[in-house]
């Protein structure tokens, strides 16, 4: 109608829309999805890589780039596996997901089992999880179970649960979630025309520094890219069984994503660290916390604690020298700052009181600017 009638004035501008395509119609050549396997979206994946000139300032570094995943709709990293995951669990009949989470996760499986009308049971370390991520899976109507133990002890409950047959693990050791998370590297080199020289990545699980490997490793493969870059992963220093090479019974840091003693993907981290000639490295709480501050001061982004753990390892590698000559680096921000509101009030100053009048807040805010 719209086309006609612009025809009709002469104009022909009109062109058809073109439509946001799901993750994995996107990428199925290099996804586990089969003719039967539901294309199921939320419209995850295609966040934005945003320059960041703070940080390029700071290091010496000729382009810092900052991969957004807090924009993937529930507001984490986590969707581009979970959508994989889930997707394929319907394929295979099941009626229920299940997962052990630091809320993340939680909040991904709450949300897409309800678009594919299954059940959620999700099991979460008792007063650990992160306000918003609790909210979330609440909201989209799982079964939120507060485990009397840590992210481990859950993890190994959903792990013999599932192999019972009552519902498909959803969790990062499920192969899907890794298919899908690896192709933020793909997306990675499509924007920058090839691999960075180094990838800044939390690492918790080392569910995704395996992904992101991965994804490199294909990308070269499919000519995505020519390089592959070194990956600088980077844990707390409370929760830091990869850089202290054993278990940490107690893990402990502000960064409850990454509050993790016994990462199931440990393995793959190695593979990751020694294949690209990369590093794992552990940032205490006050450079994560710097770092996260830093970012939203100065670059506009609020993350979550966790995410800023890759930012506060490549500040600390900048400091340190040890930049190995790389000029193009991509941060990974895995979370969206809104999921923990309690770590920003600890940083934030309360809001003034003042009379709502102007000359009130031009007193207050204004009074010693030359106009
Ligand atoms: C925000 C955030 N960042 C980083 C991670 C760590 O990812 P992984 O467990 O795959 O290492 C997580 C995991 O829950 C997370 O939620």
């Amino acid at each position: 109608m719209l086309t006609a009638r612009l025809r009709l004035v002469g104009l022909d501008i009109y062109s058809p829309p073109v439509l946001p395509r799901p993750l994995i119609e996107r990428y199925a050549a290099h996804l586990p999805i089969t003719a039967s396997t539901p294309r199921l979206t939320l419209g995850e994946g295609d966040t934005p890589l945003v320059r960041a000139p703070a940080l390029e300032a700071r290091t010496g570094i000729a382009q810092v780039w900052l991969k957004v995943e807090g924009q993937n709709p529930t507001g984490s990293f986590k969707d581009r596996g979970m959508v994989v995951a889930v997707a394929k669990a319907v394929e295979g009949g099941a009626r229920a997901v299940l997962c052990a989470s630091t809320g993340n996760t939680a909040a991904s499986a709450a949300a897409y089992a309800a678009r594919a009308g299954l059940r959620c049971v999700v099991l979460l370390p008792e007063g650990q999880v992160a306000l918003g991520k609790l909210a979330q899976a609440e909201v989209f109507g799982a079964r939120v179970l507060s485990l009397q133990g840590s992210f481990d002890d859950a993890l190994r409950v959903a792990r013999e649960l599932a192999a019972d047959g009552v519902a498909a693990l959803v969790n990062s050791v499920n192969p899907h979630r890794i298919e899908g998370q690896k192709t933020a590297a793909f997306e990675i080199c499509e924007a920058l025309g090839d691999a960075p020289e180094a990838l800044c990545i939390p690492v918790g699980n080392a569910g995704n520094i395996t992904a992101y490997w991965k994804g490199f490793r294909e990308a070269t493969e499919a000519r995505m890219a020519r390089r592959r870059p070194r990956m600088w992963g980077f844990q707390a220093a409370g929760a830091a069984p990869i850089v202290e090479g054993r278990r940490v019974e107690r893990p402990d840091t502000v960064a409850t994503a990454i509050r993790i003693g016994n990462p199931a993907s440990w393995e793959g981290a190695l593979r990751a660290r020694d294949e690209s000639r990369g590093a794992i490295e552990a940032v205490s709480d006050e450079e994560i916390l710097a770092a996260y501050a830093l970012l939203a001061s100065r670059e506009g982004i609020f993350c979550e604690p966790a995410s800023a753990a890759s930012v506060a390892g490549l500040l600390k590698r900048a400091a340190t020298g040890v930049l190995e000559g790389a000029e193009v680096v991509v941060c990974v921000l895995t979370g969206s700052g809104l999921k923990d509101p309690d770590a920003a009030r600890r940083l934030a100053r309360a809001p003034e009181r003042v009379a709502a009048t102007a000359a009130a807040v031009r007193d207050r805010v204004f009074a010693s600017a030359v106009v």
